[in-house]
């Protein structure tokens, strides 16, 4: 039995940014953004077509910590005129803010009481207000999930922010957004959607929906993020990454992550790696223990690298090492100790629980561990 559910409308393609103003239909609207020049033309673009928002944040930061929201929920709370929709218009650290400022109408005081209770303290608003998603980057999926990562820089934790109506009404990719993308952005956020697919695949909550979806959104990357970094301002390859991205993004909205990335978040952390090369330094020897404990995650994989898995697991570490990109944990300044520390704890959080493969023939890839 399985059932797959994702209530997201999704509108794809260049030009899309120029629907945004008739989705809100006239409603009161905050927007959510970076402080940089290009994200305040599109903001005020936004503002001419729709009229003036009530409320405007514009100085998200990546990795969107305590500090941070809790300035902008206070900013939210103060607005005299509460916004009926919230536009987000960036990468993952955009959408993930908004997405905490959607239940923040009471100041963050009440989502961090929620995050650090577990949910028990029952402190959020019993709805969010409902979210327009405009992704810059190719990259988190966000667009499509229901849940949003919070960082508490400080303590140095890590949470997720989960809740239905966290489902964005409408997700608008148009990939023209996503030219002036940088070259180390376009490359780690391309690796966070590869990593969103596999680790879909090799998931205890995986099914044949899910599947289908992350079957094409790994080939996609696989074969368009090469292309891309060959020549940025190709648009072809900007929508081929783009709608990659958000397959990934519908691919894990059903069965969250997995190994890689629970091992990521310590790394991020402790060690300031950015999240999608965090998440995928450790894709072929997480490939390599997958294989083998599950038949229909072996037979997607082979529709993604062929049929040879080990011959695959060899041309993901080589796809992953052309773009620089190290595959052992000594390669990004992560010392033994600590890793084997971090192994055991990702192998014991609920990301770790959904991974396919029995501890041990993770301790016997990996080469090491407490045990
Ligand atoms: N909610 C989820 O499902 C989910 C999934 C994966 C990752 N995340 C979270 O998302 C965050 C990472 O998001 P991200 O990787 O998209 O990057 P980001 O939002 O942190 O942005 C990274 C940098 O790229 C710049 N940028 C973004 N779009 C640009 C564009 N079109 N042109 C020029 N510059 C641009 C930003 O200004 C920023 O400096 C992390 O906090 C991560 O934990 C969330
Ligand atoms: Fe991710």
């Amino acid at each position: 039995m399985w059932r797959y559910h994702n209530p997201v409308r999704i509108h794809f393609g260049t030009g899309a940014f120029d629907q945004v103003a008739g989705l809100i239909a006239g409603r009161r609207y905050a927007t959510v953004s970076y402080d940089a020049p290009y994200f305040e033309s599109l903001t005020r673009r936004l503002c001419a077509a729709a009229g003036p928002a009530v409320l405007r944040i514009d100085n998200i930061t990546p990795n969107p910590d305590f500090t941070m929201l809790g300035a902008a929920c206070a900013r939210l709370a103060e607005t005299r005129e509460a916004p009926e929709v919230i536009v987000a218009i960036g990468g993952g650290s955009v959408i993930d803010a908004a997405k905490v400022l959607a239940v923040g109408g009471k100041g963050f005081h009440a989502v961090r009481a929620h995050l650090e209770t577990g949910g028990r303290s029952r402190s959020l608003p019993g709805r969010a207000v409902p979210l327009i998603i405009v992704p810059t980057t190719a990259g988190t999926g966000s667009e499509v999930t229901s849940w949003a990562t919070v960082w508490d820089t400080e303590a140095a934790k890590k949470y997720s922010l989960a809740r239905e109506d966290l489902y964005p009404t409408d997700a608008i990719v148009d990939p023209a957004l996503m030219l002036s993308l940088p070259r180390d952005h376009t490359i780690s956020t391309g690796l966070d959607a590869l990593s969103h697919a596999l680790e879909s695949l090799w998931n205890v909550n995986a099914n044949p929906v899910s599947t289908n979806f992350a079957i094409s959104a790994a080939r996609g990357v696989l074969r368009h993020l090469g292309p891309l970094l060959a020549d940025a301002a190709d648009i072809t390859q900007r929508g081929h990454m783009a709608q990659a991205a958000t397959l990934a993004g519908l691919a894990f909205s059903n069965t969250k992550t997995a190994l890689a990335h629970s091992l990521s978040y310590p790394a991020t952390l402790h060690h300031g790696i950015p999240h999608g090369i965090a998440c995928s330094f450790t894709l072929p020897a997480v490939m390599q223990s997958a294989i083998g404990a599950n038949p229909a995650c072996d037979e997607a994989l082979r529709q993604i690298f062929g049929d040879d898995l080990a011959t695959g697991v060899r041309n993901l570490s080589a796809f992953l090492d052309g773009l620089g990109i190290a595959t052992d944990h000594n390669g990004h300044g992560i010392g033994d100790r600590e890793w084997w520390g971090w192994l055991d704890e990702a192998l014991d959080g609920e990301r770790g629980q959904n991974f396919i493969a029995p501890r041990e023939r993770v301790y016997e890839i990996f080469g090491g561990g407490a045990g």
